[in-house]
């Protein structure tokens, strides 16, 4: 290495440094730690073996045997990779047999399988609005929906959580000649409730506006009547692989494949995942049994807590500090637990929590044990108990 290269490594460290102290000194400093999955919710953490109640992983499918067995026979029959673009040579049929089951499941003409579901939203989003083009977004919504609405160059407007009176503030004062997008989730990620779809969309009505919601924590769990117009999801949640899409009126959907950066200068999607993401989403169309055995096990979890009905697998318990967040984490842990602190700023500031996830494959057993470690672990004050 020559010495200004030299140099300028010293100088990018240093100046990396810097930020990581300040993130260190707040607690916000982030870390990776190898762990492999297995049934059930068990992991190995860095050697440690523990039961992980913070995957996204719903329903167990990303351990179902005839998921497994489809990644297996959809790279022997395609190859490790797309080799390309979906534009150029990159276009698995795959994507085409799991772009028309996700249309028919969702009742929208037609459906465009992405790289990932944040790569959905940030490819859709700049093909529906522009700089003279106003967004209306719930202030939860996911950091990819933001980042979609300023990668459109569009003017962003948010309402309060799931306020419809202030999404309707939000919708006067805007020019005729603007298109109006408004966006929420289905169900919200870090806190599990649901949006009200039904009036946010007569609110659309009134308004002239285009519904979209991200449905990353529903599909596949929470059936709602939703009457959004494009309706983006993940395959990596529920479904339990990789990918995202965006469906819709289907002249929309043709124009993303000329239009959506995020879908014509990238790769096409492995087969391999394609292959599992298929069989995984037909099975969730083929058997509800899934949705409700996971719905089953949050319930005997908040039963157990005497906290309210679950409305979806995310189970919140907010703690406020950061530091507190980290430290039941820990304790945790030691009881065999692995439950992930969420801090800012994937959750607004003093709104640090432990954000529980079930999964269809977690035995009863082990969902009453977290309970009474919780009741053990928490700051008295939080449960009242
Ligand atoms: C609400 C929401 N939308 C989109 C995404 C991004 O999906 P993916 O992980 O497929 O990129 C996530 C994942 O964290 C999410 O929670």
């Amino acid at each position: 290495m020559g010495p200004v290269i030299s140099r300028q490594v010293d100088e990018l460290n240093a100046f990396a440094q810097a930020k990581l102290d300040k993130l260190h000194a707040k607690d916000l400093k982030r870390g990776l730690i190898p762990t492999s999955r297995g049934v059930g919710g068990a992991i190995v953490r860095d050697g440690i073996p523990a039961i992980s109640f913070c995957d996204n992983d719903y329903l167990g499918l990303s351990q179902n045997t005839r998921v497994v067995a489809a990644a297996g026979a959809a790279a022997i029959r395609y190859g490790a990779g797309a080799g390309a673009s979906r534009l150029v040579s990159g276009d698995s049929p795959l994507n085409h047999e799991l772009e028309t089951l996700l249309a028919k499941m969702k009742g929208l003409e037609a459906c465009r399988v992405f790289g990932s579901g944040y790569m959905a939203n940030l490819g859709a989003i700049p093909c529906l609005v522009g700089k003279s083009d106003v967004v209306v977004m719930d202030e939860l919504s996911h950091a990819c929906m933001r980042a979609g609405a300023q990668l459109s160059g569009a003017e962003i407007r948010t309402f309060k959580h799931n306020d419809v009176e202030d999404a309707r503030q939000k919708l006067h004062n805007i020019s005729a000649d603007s298109r109006i997008l408004l966006m929420t989730e289905t169900v919200f990620s870090m806190d599990g409730d649901l949006a009200p779809l039904k009036e946010l969309q007569a609110l659309c009505e009134e308004y002239g506006a285009w519904l979209m919601t991200d449905d990353a924590h529903g599909f596949g769990v929470i059936k709602q009547n939703n009457p959004a117009l494009i309706q983006m999801g993940t395959l990596s949640k529920a479904v339990g692989v990789y990918g995202g899409y965006v469906c819709g009126p289907a002249a929309f959907i043709e124009l993303m494949i000329s239009r959506a950066r995020t879908f014509v200068f990238t790769t096409g999607l492995p087969p391999q995942v394609l292959g599992a993401a298929l069989e995984a989403v037909n099975i969730i169309n083929e058997d509800t049994h899934l949705a409700k055995n996971v719905m089953a096990k949050t319930t005997a979890f908040t039963d157990a807590l005497g906290l309210p009905k679950p409305t979806s697998t995310i189970v919140p318990i907010l703690l406020g500090e950061a530091s507190i967040a980290l430290k039941v984490q820990a304790k945790l842990l030691e009881d065999g637990f692995h439950v992930s602190a969420i801090r800012p700023p994937t959750v607004p500031d003093g709104s640090s929590r432990l954000r529980i996830a079930f999964s269809a494959s977690h035995e009863l057993d082990d969902v009453l044990a977290l309970a009474n470690s919780l009741k053990k672990h928490l700051p008295k004050d939080v449960l009242n108990i």
